[in-house]
């Protein structure tokens, strides 16, 4: 709401070059907010902060909006706004859609999730799916076009050895069933054959010769066994809630049809050069310790071809076969000058032009007690679907101690969404560049920043807006069917009755408090759509349920007076309108009862 102008103001006030700035928003004790960017500004400029507040001030835009403005202390800004304004803002609001970008809507591609065939999703999968899913739904909402590729690892030549090793065991055997219940162990029995059986090496080595040259019954096998994991991941994906469907596989196996004239193409260009028997690019900016450029290798010097030529490949056909605007690699942090690597040599040689923005959403690794990546206590990969499962039994434990009453069947569901919204969570209110603990304690605890708090702050409020529709409902039974707020805004709430559609008042200062952070929603949408960061949507919706909580310490709801009530009911529905979507955004799922 407020953000932009301000950004308007510190842009009018000291050039374009400040727009970006951020403008450090912040609740304020003496006023709704405070602008706390004027000292920063101030000492870039070389001006007293005071005056470079004064010239923020004197640029903004407020017409009305407000009914104080005033510096303050070493150059703060305290704005109060005028309550009529807010109050016209929420309620039209209230009954509208937010995101709509500012921007005009783009298609953009995201990389994501992207885990290996016949081997283990790992946390760090886990990740890039949890974070890919959540930008693509936050993408999504702001009216961009979204389309989702899982660049899944399903060629190159360890499949000579998955390949033989599949025959030889036979697709019933129990061992093939591992590749979708335990994937890592059945890449070990394959592997172990290989290092072991020197006949085994060899026939895995002319399979992948086989498989290189299309052979018809290799490929077949081949697809069998690809199948097989699509099964593994899919699970996963359905108990994590995610968007990916088969549709959206685009894995690196078809782009190796194109490698070859790739590369014939950038030597023939001058843009590729054999350096030790390997072909390789040398993209500007790059270069080693020893000061000398850094290839990227493209062809080796056997004529096998990389995850560098792959990644060249998507980028060409995701420009111009899916006509990307923007290009998003939601990828592990380590393969962070890999992915420079590739734009760069992609911009040089035309399939990225300057129009396309690609950018390497960097993951980062999630860690052990111990601080280092999460293991399990054999110190072999975790079983990211026994991980799940524990999030899962967990949350139901803490769901059977605190809600014994309800039943079986809803606390097995709630779990489910506790559990899981817990984990996804957790991945999500962190940096996504940052390395985070993995610790069940703290991701399902109650209070703070966890997905189990915000999620119970909107059980709470579907329980309330329940109550207030049964005390209705018992008041004008027999009376024209109490509309049942079709088409308000708390989808799935029975019966908030008018509510949901009554006007709200903003009166006491928690109201306010909460009214100021809802009418933020839309701008905080288009920050994270942005600067693809989930955890500001987090952040929002932490301040949100406790700004709820406060509200509903302080004002009486089903108790106040019947207008108050209304008015308090409809502001509730909001809420919970918000953090419901908010929730879904970051793919989780808000349960009925907590
Ligand atoms: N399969 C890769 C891995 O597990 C991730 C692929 C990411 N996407 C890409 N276009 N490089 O590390």
């Amino acid at each position: 709401m407020v953000v932009p102008r301000v950004q308007a103001a510190i842009a009018q006030a000291f050039g374009e070059e400040f727009r970006d700035t951020d403008p450090v928003v912040r609740p304020s004790q003496f006023a709704d907010i405070q602008i706390n960017a004027a000292m920063a500004i101030a000492k870039k400029v070389g001006l007293p902060p005071r005056d470079a507040a004064a010239r923020i001030v004197e640029a903004l835009e407020l017409d009305g909006l407000c009914t104080g403005v005033e510096i303050s202390g070493p150059g703060f800004i305290n704005l109060t706004f005028d309550g009529t304004w807010i109050e016209e803002l929420l309620n039209a609001q209230a009954s509208q859609p937010q995101g709509g970008p500012e921007t005009p809507a783009q298609r953009v591609v995201v990389d994501y999730s992207s885990p290996n065939v016949a081997k283990e999703m790992h946390v760090g999968h886990l990740r890039t799916t949890v974070v890919g899913d959540s930008l693509v739904r936050v993408l999504e909402a702001l009216g961009h076009t979204v389309i989702r590729q899982n660049h899944i690892g399903d060629w190159g030549t360890p499949f000579g050895m998955l390949i033989e090793h599949w025959l030889e065991i036979g697709e019933d055997s129990p061992e093939a069933a591992l590749l979708v219940e335990d994937p890592s162990a059945f890449y070990q029995a394959a592997r172990a054959k290989f290092d072991g059986d020197a006949d085994f090496a060899t026939r895995a080595r002319l399979r992948v010769v086989s498989l290189q040259s299309a052979h018809e019954e290799t490929l077949e096998v081949w697809q069998r066994l690809v199948d097989h994991s699509k099964v593994y991941f899919n699970a996963i994906y359905a108990t994590l809630g995610v968007s990916l469907e088969d549709d959206h596989i685009a894995g690196e196996s078809s782009y190796d049809p194109h490698l070859a004239q790739l590369c014939q193409e950038l030597e023939e260009r001058g843009l590729a050069r054999i350096s030790e028997g390997a072909l390789c690019t040398f993209p500007a900016g790059f270069t080693g310790r020893d000061g000398e450029p850094l290839p990227l290798i493209i062809r080796k010097s056997d004529g096998g071809y990389g995850y560098a030529t792959t990644d060249l490949a998507t980028i060409r056909y995701r420009v111009q076969e899916l006509h990307a605007d923007r290009i998003l690699y939601v990828v592990g942090a380590p393969q962070n000058v890999h992915l420079r690597m590739v734009f760069e040599s992609a911009r040089e040689a035309g399939w990225l032009p300057d129009s396309v923005e690609a950018t390497h959403v960097q993951i980062g690794n999630v860690l052990g007690e111990d601080g280092k990546i999460l293991k399990s206590r054999s110190g072999t990969p975790v079983k990211l679907m026994a991980l799940l499962d524990e999030a899962v039994d967990r949350a139901r434990a803490v769901v059977d101690a605190s809600r014994p009453e309800l039943p079986e069947e809803e606390r097995a569901v709630t779990a489910r969404q506790v559990g899981i919204g817990a984990v996804k969570y957790a991945d999500l209110s962190t940096g996504h560049d940052t390395e985070y603990v993995f610790d069940f304690d703290r991701m399902l605890a109650l209070s703070g920043n966890t997905g189990p708090y915000v999620q119970y702050a909107a059980a709470r409020i579907r329980s309330i807006l329940r109550k207030a529709g049964e005390a209705e409902a018992s008041t004008t039974a027999g009376a024209a069917a109490g509309e049942p707020a079709a088409g308000s805004p708390a989808e799935g709430v029975p019966a908030a009755g008018a509510a949901a559609g009554a006007r709200i008042a903003v009166v006491e200062p928690a109201e306010r408090a909460l009214a100021l952070h809802l009418l933020e929603y839309g701008a905080t949408l288009r920050r994270v759509g942005e600067l693809l960061e989930p955890h500001r949507l987090c952040a929002y919706l932490f301040e949100l349920s406790q700004l709820f909580t406060a509200f509903y310490d302080q004002c009486p709801v089903l108790k106040a007076d019947e207008s108050v009530r209304q008015s308090r009911l409809a502001l509730c529905a909001v809420v919970l309108h918000r953090l419901s979507e908010g929730l879904d955004l970051l793919g989780i799922e808000t349960p009925e009862n907590m």
